[in-house]
């Protein structure tokens, strides 16, 4: 049975000292589960407390939520894939539709992301995600399409094989709207449908995971769409206890 995905984006929210007690009851009070893995995507000033909080255990991995481009240089304020590494991160959110809509990065500013991701050594998520105006012009799954085919350009299928998506409608997140778990298949299943073409069977396997404005009370029925392989949880992530119960889930 493949692996359900569960991944809290923490922003721009908990401190280190937030952070590790965050991590000691997490730690304390989630057992291992074969059929999931859980990974936290803190702020990058937190990630070192994260690792060494999940240094034991397997099933508890750590990320960044940006990289740069380039593996070094003069780019300030910037982390690259080398340093988020070497830190101890082992995947990337790439892609993350606050990147996109409120910091301006593009479909090929992604797509190098993508490429430095790799290159590190990090696995990247590649989220994606159609505005409300898209989606009332009917415009969803051009778009999805359009940032998944941008943003995976030119990688090796074997590689890619590796990298996780993330379907995040723009206007379901940190909004408390979700998209229905019927909208959510219909668009997972397109994306299925585009992995598929681009690497075939292995495509198969890619995780896909949803997020926009889940919570403990809508997390099984959206694990239960179609193609929904895990969840990419922002605000309801912050808070251990509900974080505990989301994780729990299906
Ligand atoms: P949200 O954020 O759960 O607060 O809507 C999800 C995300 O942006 O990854």
């Amino acid at each position: 049975m493949a692996q359900k995905l569960f991944a809290a984006n923490w922003k721009m929210h908990q401190a280190p000292a937030d952070a590790a007690a965050f991590m000691r009851t997490f730690t304390d009070q989630y057992a291992r589960q074969q059929d999931r893995r859980v990974l936290f995507f803190p702020s990058a000033v937190a990630l070192h407390v994260v690792v060494q909080a999940i240094r034991e255990r397997a099933d508890l991995e750590a990320g960044v939520q940006n990289i740069h481009w380039e593996d070094k240089g003069a780019f300030t304020g910037e982390t690259s894939g080398p340093l988020a590494r070497a830190a101890g991160a082992r995947h990337v959110l790439v892609g993350h539709s606050e990147r996109r809509h409120v910091f301006g990065e593009t479909d090929a500013e992604t797509a190098k992301k993508v490429v430095a991701a790799f290159r590190s050594g990090l696995t990247p998520t590649l989220c994606v995600g159609e505005k409300l105006e898209e989606r009332e012009a009917g415009e969803t799954l051009t778009v999805v399409t359009r940032q998944l085919r941008a943003g995976f350009q030119g990688i090796e299928p074997e590689k890619l094989a590796t990298a996780i998506v993330a379907y995040e409608p723009v206007w379901a997140i940190g909004t408390g709207k979700t998209a229905t778990p019927q909208d959510a298949g219909v668009v997972h299943v397109a994306i299925r449908a585009e992995l598929r073409a681009m690497m075939g069977e292995r495509g198969g396997a890619v995780p896909i995971l949803y997020g926009g404005s889940v919570n403990r009370s809508n997390v099984d029925a959206l694990l239960a769409a179609d193609e929904v392989d895990g969840v990419l949880v922002g605000g309801a992530s912050l808070d251990a206890e509900q974080w505990l119960a989301i994780v729990r889930s299906a």
